[in-house]
Protein backbone atom coordinates (compact mmCIF):
# COMPACT_ATOMS: atom_id res chain seq x y z
CA UNK A 1 0.00 0.00 0.00
CA UNK A 2 0.80 3.65 -0.47
CA UNK A 3 0.08 6.70 1.03
CA UNK A 4 0.08 10.17 0.18
CA UNK A 5 0.54 12.51 2.36
CA UNK A 6 1.20 16.41 2.71
CA UNK A 7 1.84 18.60 5.47
CA UNK A 8 0.22 21.97 6.30
CA UNK A 9 2.66 24.09 8.45
CA UNK A 10 5.94 23.20 8.75
CA UNK A 11 6.46 24.71 12.32
CA UNK A 12 6.98 23.06 15.58
CA UNK A 13 4.69 20.08 15.35
CA UNK A 14 5.19 20.34 11.60
CA UNK A 15 8.77 19.86 11.92
CA UNK A 16 8.41 16.82 14.32
CA UNK A 17 6.48 15.21 12.99
CA UNK A 18 8.45 15.10 10.06
CA UNK A 19 11.68 14.31 12.03
CA UNK A 20 9.45 11.68 13.56
CA UNK A 21 7.85 10.05 10.19
CA UNK A 22 11.88 9.87 9.01
CA UNK A 23 12.78 7.74 12.07
CA UNK A 24 9.56 5.44 11.86
CA UNK A 25 8.84 5.18 7.99
CA UNK A 26 10.95 1.98 7.39
CA UNK A 27 9.66 0.53 10.45
CA UNK A 28 5.73 1.40 9.12
CA UNK A 29 6.72 -0.10 5.44
CA UNK A 30 7.94 -3.58 7.15
CA UNK A 31 5.26 -3.51 9.80
CA UNK A 32 2.59 -2.99 7.68
CA UNK A 33 3.70 -2.79 4.62
CA UNK A 34 3.04 0.70 3.47
CA UNK A 35 4.68 3.86 1.97
CA UNK A 36 4.33 6.49 3.34
CA UNK A 37 4.62 9.57 0.98
CA UNK A 38 5.03 12.79 1.34
CA UNK A 39 4.03 15.19 -1.70
CA UNK A 40 3.91 18.59 -0.39
CA UNK A 41 4.33 20.26 2.61
CA UNK A 42 2.88 24.04 2.84
CA UNK A 43 4.06 26.86 4.13
CA UNK A 44 2.36 30.15 4.46
CA UNK A 45 4.07 31.89 1.71
CA UNK A 46 4.55 28.76 -0.59
CA UNK A 47 5.02 25.19 -1.30
CA UNK A 48 7.33 21.91 -1.73
CA UNK A 49 5.67 20.01 -3.83
CA UNK A 50 7.10 16.87 -5.50
CA UNK A 51 4.64 14.16 -6.73
CA UNK A 52 6.92 10.97 -6.98
CA UNK A 53 7.36 11.95 -3.04
CA UNK A 54 9.81 14.45 -1.22
CA UNK A 55 12.93 13.52 0.43
CA UNK A 56 12.58 14.12 4.12
CA UNK A 57 16.57 14.01 5.01
CA UNK A 58 16.68 17.30 2.54
CA UNK A 59 13.77 18.96 4.19
CA UNK A 60 15.30 18.04 7.39
CA UNK A 61 18.52 19.48 7.76
CA UNK A 62 19.21 22.12 9.77
CA UNK A 63 21.78 24.30 7.76
CA UNK A 64 19.59 24.10 4.56
CA UNK A 65 16.49 26.74 4.26
CA UNK A 66 13.77 24.72 2.57
CA UNK A 67 12.98 27.72 0.71
CA UNK A 68 15.85 27.04 -1.30
CA UNK A 69 14.73 23.58 -2.05
CA UNK A 70 14.27 23.01 -5.91
CA UNK A 71 10.36 21.91 -5.30
CA UNK A 72 10.11 24.89 -3.34
CA UNK A 73 7.24 27.31 -4.82
CA UNK A 74 6.39 31.01 -3.26
CA UNK A 75 2.53 31.75 -3.41
CA UNK A 76 0.83 28.17 -3.74
CA UNK A 77 -1.98 27.42 -1.60
CA UNK A 78 -2.99 24.41 0.64
CA UNK A 79 -6.29 25.14 -0.04
CA UNK A 80 -6.04 25.42 -3.92
CA UNK A 81 -4.35 22.55 -4.60
CA UNK A 82 -5.51 20.03 -1.80
CA UNK A 83 -8.22 18.79 -4.59
CA UNK A 84 -5.59 18.78 -7.34
CA UNK A 85 -2.68 16.18 -5.43
CA UNK A 86 -4.15 12.59 -5.30
CA UNK A 87 -3.92 12.95 -1.73
CA UNK A 88 -5.00 10.33 0.47
CA UNK A 89 -4.21 11.83 3.98
CA UNK A 90 -4.08 16.25 4.86
CA UNK A 91 -2.55 16.75 8.13
CA UNK A 92 -3.16 20.19 9.30
CA UNK A 93 -0.25 21.47 11.83
CA UNK A 94 -1.15 25.30 11.28
CA UNK A 95 -1.50 27.61 14.07
CA UNK A 96 -4.41 28.10 15.92
CA UNK A 97 -6.82 30.99 15.36
CA UNK A 98 -9.78 30.75 18.60
CA UNK A 99 -11.90 33.40 16.59
CA UNK A 100 -12.07 31.55 13.25
CA UNK A 101 -10.21 28.01 13.46
CA UNK A 102 -9.14 29.40 9.79
CA UNK A 103 -7.03 29.05 7.66
CA UNK A 104 -7.33 25.06 9.30
CA UNK A 105 -11.50 25.25 8.88
CA UNK A 106 -11.24 24.93 5.02
CA UNK A 107 -8.14 22.56 4.94
CA UNK A 108 -10.11 20.41 6.87
CA UNK A 109 -13.43 20.84 4.87
CA UNK A 110 -11.81 21.31 1.61
CA UNK A 111 -10.09 17.68 2.43
CA UNK A 112 -13.44 16.17 3.40
CA UNK A 113 -15.01 17.22 0.52
CA UNK A 114 -12.80 15.63 -1.52
CA UNK A 115 -12.52 12.34 0.47
CA UNK A 116 -9.63 12.82 1.94
CA UNK A 117 -8.68 11.84 4.88
CA UNK A 118 -7.57 14.33 7.87
CA UNK A 119 -5.18 14.61 11.05
CA UNK A 120 -5.33 17.89 12.88
CA UNK A 121 -3.19 19.66 15.55
CA UNK A 122 -4.92 22.63 15.72
CA UNK A 123 -7.61 22.77 17.72
CA UNK A 124 -9.89 25.90 17.00
CA UNK A 125 -12.06 24.13 14.08
CA UNK A 126 -12.87 21.15 16.89
CA UNK A 127 -14.20 23.37 19.35
CA UNK A 128 -15.73 26.20 17.04
CA UNK A 129 -17.15 23.41 14.26
CA UNK A 130 -17.11 20.00 16.27
CA UNK A 131 -20.73 19.13 14.67
CA UNK A 132 -20.34 20.02 11.20
CA UNK A 133 -16.59 18.65 11.01
CA UNK A 134 -17.80 15.14 12.09
CA UNK A 135 -20.95 14.86 9.71
CA UNK A 136 -18.99 15.72 6.83
CA UNK A 137 -16.36 13.15 7.45
CA UNK A 138 -18.56 10.66 8.41
CA UNK A 139 -20.74 11.94 5.08
CA UNK A 140 -17.81 11.26 2.84
CA UNK A 141 -16.45 8.06 4.90
CA UNK A 142 -13.32 9.57 5.79
CA UNK A 143 -11.09 8.89 8.95
CA UNK A 144 -10.15 12.46 11.12
CA UNK A 145 -8.21 11.82 13.72
CA UNK A 146 -6.97 15.16 16.04
CA UNK A 147 -5.10 13.31 19.17
CA UNK A 148 -2.78 16.31 18.66
CA UNK A 149 -5.25 18.85 19.48
CA UNK A 150 -6.41 18.21 23.40
CA UNK A 151 -2.50 17.61 25.62
CA UNK A 152 -0.75 16.74 22.94
CA UNK A 153 0.45 12.74 23.33
CA UNK A 154 -1.66 11.93 26.42
CA UNK A 155 -3.98 9.67 24.76
CA UNK A 156 -6.77 11.91 25.62
CA UNK A 157 -9.16 11.12 22.50
CA UNK A 158 -8.32 7.53 21.62
CA UNK A 159 -8.84 6.62 25.70
CA UNK A 160 -12.17 6.22 24.74
CA UNK A 161 -11.73 3.12 22.00
CA UNK A 162 -10.22 1.25 25.46
CA UNK A 163 -13.12 1.95 27.48
CA UNK A 164 -15.83 1.34 25.10
CA UNK A 165 -16.89 -1.47 27.81
CA UNK A 166 -17.44 1.54 30.15
CA UNK A 167 -19.24 4.99 29.80
CA UNK A 168 -17.36 8.16 30.79
CA UNK A 169 -19.57 10.24 33.18
CA UNK A 170 -17.83 13.42 34.00
CA UNK A 171 -14.55 14.65 33.16
CA UNK A 172 -11.90 16.93 35.76
CA UNK A 173 -8.77 18.07 33.83
CA UNK A 174 -5.72 20.36 33.96
CA UNK A 175 -5.18 21.44 30.48
CA UNK A 176 -3.19 23.97 30.25
CA UNK A 177 0.61 23.62 31.10
CA UNK A 178 1.09 27.41 31.18
CA UNK A 179 -1.62 28.42 33.77
CA UNK A 180 -0.90 25.43 35.91
CA UNK A 181 2.98 26.19 36.00
CA UNK A 182 2.24 30.17 37.06
CA UNK A 183 -0.43 28.96 40.05
CA UNK A 184 2.43 25.96 41.15
CA UNK A 185 5.24 28.90 41.18
CA UNK A 186 2.85 31.30 43.17
CA UNK A 187 2.12 28.19 45.28
CA UNK A 188 5.37 27.41 46.12
CA UNK A 189 7.56 30.36 45.72
CA UNK A 190 5.43 32.70 46.50
CA UNK A 191 6.18 34.24 43.26
CA UNK A 192 3.77 36.83 41.77
CA UNK A 193 1.80 36.23 39.28
CA UNK A 194 3.68 38.35 36.23
CA UNK A 195 6.94 36.67 37.28
CA UNK A 196 5.53 33.23 36.82
CA UNK A 197 4.16 34.34 33.47
CA UNK A 198 6.94 35.77 32.23
CA UNK A 199 8.93 32.47 32.97
CA UNK A 200 6.24 29.96 31.69
CA UNK A 201 6.44 32.07 28.21
CA UNK A 202 10.52 31.55 28.59
CA UNK A 203 9.87 27.73 28.83
CA UNK A 204 8.22 27.90 25.55
CA UNK A 205 4.39 26.72 26.18
CA UNK A 206 2.52 30.04 26.51
CA UNK A 207 0.39 30.62 23.15
CA UNK A 208 1.34 33.66 21.23
CA UNK A 209 -1.53 35.49 22.79
CA UNK A 210 -0.57 34.37 26.55
CA UNK A 211 -4.14 36.04 27.63
CA UNK A 212 -5.59 32.69 25.71
CA UNK A 213 -3.64 30.23 28.35
CA UNK A 214 -4.22 32.41 31.62
CA UNK A 215 -7.85 33.55 30.58
CA UNK A 216 -8.82 30.39 30.14
CA UNK A 217 -9.78 30.08 26.33
CA UNK A 218 -7.22 27.31 25.90
CA UNK A 219 -8.60 25.09 28.19
CA UNK A 220 -12.08 25.70 27.70
CA UNK A 221 -11.45 25.08 24.04
CA UNK A 222 -9.59 21.48 24.62
CA UNK A 223 -12.54 20.82 27.07
CA UNK A 224 -15.60 21.09 24.76
CA UNK A 225 -13.59 18.35 22.08
CA UNK A 226 -12.80 16.17 24.68
CA UNK A 227 -16.25 16.18 25.89
CA UNK A 228 -17.87 16.09 22.69
CA UNK A 229 -15.31 13.38 22.41
CA UNK A 230 -15.84 11.10 25.20
CA UNK A 231 -19.10 12.42 26.51
CA UNK A 232 -20.72 12.44 23.07
CA UNK A 233 -21.83 16.20 23.39
CA UNK A 234 -21.56 18.19 20.67
CA UNK A 235 -21.04 21.77 22.03
CA UNK A 236 -18.75 24.58 21.04
CA UNK A 237 -16.48 27.10 23.09
CA UNK A 238 -19.62 29.52 23.24
CA UNK A 239 -21.11 26.77 25.70
CA UNK A 240 -18.32 26.71 28.26
CA UNK A 241 -18.41 29.40 31.04
CA UNK A 242 -14.47 30.61 31.52
CA UNK A 243 -13.05 32.34 33.93
CA UNK A 244 -9.25 32.48 33.81
CA UNK A 245 -6.62 32.65 37.02
CA UNK A 246 -5.74 36.58 36.89
CA UNK A 247 -8.01 37.61 39.36
CA UNK A 248 -5.79 35.03 42.01
CA UNK A 249 -4.15 36.78 44.53
CA UNK A 250 -0.88 35.91 46.33
CA UNK A 251 -3.36 36.25 49.99
CA UNK A 252 -5.97 33.49 47.78
CA UNK A 253 -3.17 31.45 48.16
CA UNK A 254 -2.00 31.96 50.81
CA UNK A 255 -5.02 31.28 52.77
CA UNK A 256 -5.89 28.04 50.96
CA UNK A 257 -2.56 26.49 51.78
CA UNK A 258 -3.05 27.00 56.03
CA UNK A 259 -6.49 25.19 55.47
CA UNK A 260 -4.46 22.52 53.19
CA UNK A 261 -5.46 23.65 49.76
CA UNK A 262 -4.09 24.46 46.45
CA UNK A 263 -5.33 26.48 43.86
CA UNK A 264 -5.92 25.11 40.68
CA UNK A 265 -7.20 26.23 37.37
CA UNK A 266 -9.77 23.22 36.73
CA UNK A 267 -11.87 22.96 33.61
CA UNK A 268 -14.97 20.28 34.11
CA UNK A 269 -17.79 18.65 31.96
CA UNK A 270 -20.42 17.24 34.10
CA UNK A 271 -24.43 17.22 33.79
CA UNK A 272 -24.40 19.06 30.43
CA UNK A 273 -22.21 21.78 31.76
CA UNK A 274 -18.53 23.25 30.93
CA UNK A 275 -16.62 24.85 33.37
CA UNK A 276 -13.05 26.50 33.23
CA UNK A 277 -12.62 27.80 36.60
CA UNK A 278 -10.18 28.16 39.70
CA UNK A 279 -11.24 26.06 42.19
CA UNK A 280 -9.43 25.19 45.87
CA UNK A 281 -8.22 21.59 45.83
CA UNK A 282 -7.15 18.95 48.61
CA UNK A 283 -3.67 19.03 48.62
CA UNK A 284 -3.31 15.37 48.13
CA UNK A 285 -5.60 15.07 45.58
CA UNK A 286 -4.37 13.64 42.34
CA UNK A 287 -5.47 16.53 40.32
CA UNK A 288 -2.49 18.53 42.52
CA UNK A 289 0.21 18.20 39.66
CA UNK A 290 2.56 20.78 39.52
CA UNK A 291 4.87 22.81 37.07
CA UNK A 292 3.77 22.15 33.47
CA UNK A 293 1.97 18.77 33.24
CA UNK A 294 -1.72 17.93 32.31
CA UNK A 295 -3.80 15.81 33.98
CA UNK A 296 -7.15 14.39 32.66
CA UNK A 297 -9.71 12.42 35.50
CA UNK A 298 -12.46 10.46 33.93
CA UNK A 299 -15.02 9.39 35.70
CA UNK A 300 -16.30 5.83 34.78
CA UNK A 301 -19.68 4.32 35.41
CA UNK A 302 -17.79 0.53 36.27
CA UNK A 303 -14.65 1.54 37.35
CA UNK A 304 -14.54 5.18 38.94
CA UNK A 305 -11.83 6.93 37.73
CA UNK A 306 -9.35 6.82 35.24
CA UNK A 307 -6.74 9.41 35.19
CA UNK A 308 -3.93 10.10 32.70
CA UNK A 309 -0.94 12.78 33.35
CA UNK A 310 1.70 13.58 31.49
CA UNK A 311 3.70 16.50 29.17
CA UNK A 312 0.31 18.42 27.21
CA UNK A 313 2.67 20.24 24.83
CA UNK A 314 5.59 20.52 22.99
CA UNK A 315 6.99 19.87 19.49
CA UNK A 316 8.14 15.95 19.62
CA UNK A 317 5.14 15.27 22.17
CA UNK A 318 1.99 16.61 19.55
CA UNK A 319 4.62 15.60 16.49
CA UNK A 320 3.94 11.72 17.76
CA UNK A 321 0.26 12.44 18.15
CA UNK A 322 0.03 12.84 14.76
CA UNK A 323 1.87 9.58 13.95
CA UNK A 324 0.14 7.52 16.26
CA UNK A 325 -3.17 8.92 13.74
CA UNK A 326 -1.27 7.82 10.81
CA UNK A 327 -0.78 5.01 11.62
CA UNK A 328 -4.27 4.50 12.80
CA UNK A 329 -5.04 5.52 9.64
CA UNK A 330 -3.08 2.87 8.08
CA UNK A 331 -4.13 0.66 10.29
CA UNK A 332 -7.99 0.89 9.13
CA UNK A 333 -7.11 1.34 5.79
CA UNK A 334 -5.79 -2.01 5.82
CA UNK A 335 -8.93 -3.73 7.49
CA UNK A 336 -11.00 -2.16 4.56
CA UNK A 337 -8.39 -3.35 1.70
CA UNK A 338 -8.60 -7.05 3.00
CA UNK A 339 -12.72 -7.29 3.82
N1 LIG B 1 -0.30 27.06 25.60
C1 LIG B 1 -0.65 25.70 25.80
C2 LIG B 1 -0.37 25.31 27.24
C3 LIG B 1 0.14 24.83 24.84
O1 LIG B 1 0.21 26.12 27.98
O2 LIG B 1 -0.75 24.23 27.65
C4 LIG B 1 -0.57 23.63 24.37
O3 LIG B 1 -1.82 23.83 23.77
Amino acid sequence: MELKICLIGKGTVGTSFLELLKRKKEIIKERYNCECKLLAIFERDGALINEDGLILDELLNDSIDFRENKFWKKNLKAKDLISKLNLDVCIDATPTNPNTGEPALTHIIEALNNKIDVISSNKAPFFLEYKRIKELANDNKCFIRYEATVASCIPALSIKENLIGNKITQIKAILNGTSNYILSRMTSENIPFEIALKEAQELGYAEANPNLDVGGFDAAGKLVILANELLGWTKTIKDAKIEGITKITPNAIKLAKLDGYVVKHLAIAENDNLIVEPRMIKKGSPLNISGTLNIIELQTQYAGPVILIGKGAGGFEAGSAILNDLIYIIKERKKIGSN
